[in-house]
């Protein structure tokens, strides 16, 4: 089964885990080279499939590439706007950043209806919205969206909800467009101070990344930069989460801590035994976990992305844990999939809640989307016997050498 995680269960996890550049911030990162002429060099990329089909598309695009270790070379010298329907359109959401990308250096794209995890619907009307109000035409013909201008000049873009999609994508469609472009209501997550910060190297003037406000005043050209992509959050966050389901010392490194916030605070609440670095994060064994309400958010509350991961350690507390995820009310494939393995989840109307403490048994499992996926890997790591968890591809999708990283740390994976 080339396809699929095979977990035995039960062995305690130790050592160290480093945690690789951010998936999120990456997926835009590298649509926005497309924006520069010259070479854009970036550093600390994931070795994830997402990667992979954004590479393809910049092929599409006449651009070279070099990927050599975990570095990539975009040298855009040549590059010539066609039309983007190439099958890893639909493998990823973010193909829609080439989207704000291609309008702000070509002044049109055109480009097959973007795909990603099916976590119920994901429109993507502000991104649009802010495509019009610098004066671009949005058509939607037969699978394809067709965004054209003749020319792009800043406007005030109030966001109904602070989009991190729509806000890196507006933030990208508007560096070359006339005069300055405001984004309020503007998505506040770390991945948006790293895309403000490596268009800003490349010559842009963006300012306010990282609060509700930003301001971007239009330049004529940018050209190439060395970037170093930050660490990626969700990815430390499972692993804190896993450490604290079966580690026995477990230590992650490449952290940065504020940016998981609101995850510590829930696990010090759960009782979870946490040694908080600049850098890095120790979890050492806890004795006996508390259940938690949780409410997904926009970042800095609890993020989406955690919420599957940790429904799987919440399996394992004492107590009625109750789960709402506001941002994607319908991202909870995840909890079937548990209860096959022993969880026991009752549903609400809006919400969810997981009562504590049951057993879990492997068995056959599928990873129905990426942080599904992470969810199960947790739950099979603490079951008894063996899980195989189907569909692995959602989990390379976003996290760099997942079985590598597991085994190096004892775990019983193939
Ligand atoms: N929304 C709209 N209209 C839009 C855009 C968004 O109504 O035009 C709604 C969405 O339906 C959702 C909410 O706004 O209810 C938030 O969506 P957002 O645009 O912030 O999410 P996204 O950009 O599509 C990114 C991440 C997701 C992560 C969310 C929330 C990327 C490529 N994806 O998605 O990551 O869950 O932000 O933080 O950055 C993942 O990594 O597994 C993943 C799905």
């Amino acid at each position: 089964m080339d396809d699929a995680i095979i977990i035995n269960g039960g062995k305690k996890l130790i050592g160290s885990v480093r945690i690789s550049g951010s998936k999120n911030a990456t997926v835009a990162l590298i649509p926005a080279t497309v924006l520069a002429k010259g070479v854009v060099t970036i550093y600390d990329v994931p070795g994830i499939s997402d990667v992979e089909a954004l590479i393809t598309l910049l092929n599409e695009l006449n651009i070279k590439v070099v990927h050599q270790d975990n570095h990539l070379i975009i040298d855009t010298s040549d590059i010539k706007n066609c039309t983007l329907e190439h099958d890893a359109v639909s493998k990823l959401r973010a193909s829609y950043y080439f989207m704000g990308a291609l309008l702000g250096r070509f002044k049109y794209v055109k480009i097959k209806m973007p795909g990603g995890c099916d976590l119920g619907p994901r429109p993507i009307n502000l991104h649009l919205k802010g495509f019009e109000a610098l004066g671009a035409k949005v058509d939607y013909d037969d699978g394809y969206y067709i965004v054209k201008a003749d020319e792009l000049i800043g406007d005030n873009i109030y966001l109904d909800f602070a989009s991190v999609g729509a806000t890196i994508n507006i933030m990208m469609a508007a560096v070359f467009a006339k005069g300055r472009t405001v984004i309020e209501n503007a998505a506040k997550e770390p991945e948006i101070i790293d895309v403000s910060s490596m268009l800003n190297k490349m010559g842009a003037k963006i300012r306010g990344a990282g609060t509700n406000e930003i301001t971007i005043d239009g330049v004529e050209e940018l050209g190439g930069c060395i970037h170093e992509i930050i660490p990626d959050r969700i990815e430390s966050g499972t692993y804190i989460i896993m450490a604290a389901a079966c580690g026995e010392e477990m230590t992650i490194t490449n952290v940065i801590p504020q940016h998981l916030e609101s995850l510590l605070l829930k696990l010090e609440e759960m009782g979870v035994k946490a040694k908080i670095g600049t850098d890095y994060v120790k979890v050492t064994k806890s004795d006996e976990l508390k259940g938690v309400d949780i409410k997904t958010l926009p970042y800095p509350g609890f993020a989406t992305d955690l919420q599957q991961p940790l429904s799987a350690l919440l399996t394992q507390a004492f107590g009625v844990s109750r789960i709402k995820d506001t941002i994607y009310p319908e991202r909870v494939k995840h909890l079937n999939e548990l209860a096959k393995m022993g969880a026991d989840v009752e549903r609400g109307e809006d919400s969810f809640s997981i009562i504590g403490p049951t057993p879990l048994v492997g068995t056959t499992v599928t990873a129905t989307d990426l942080r599904c996926g992470a969810s199960l890997v947790i739950a099979a790591l603490m079951a008894e016997g063996e899980t195989v968890i189907k569909d692995a591809y959602h989990i390379y999708r976003g996290y760099e050498n997942i079985k590598e990283k597991l085994k190096s740390l004892g775990a019983d994976v193939k």
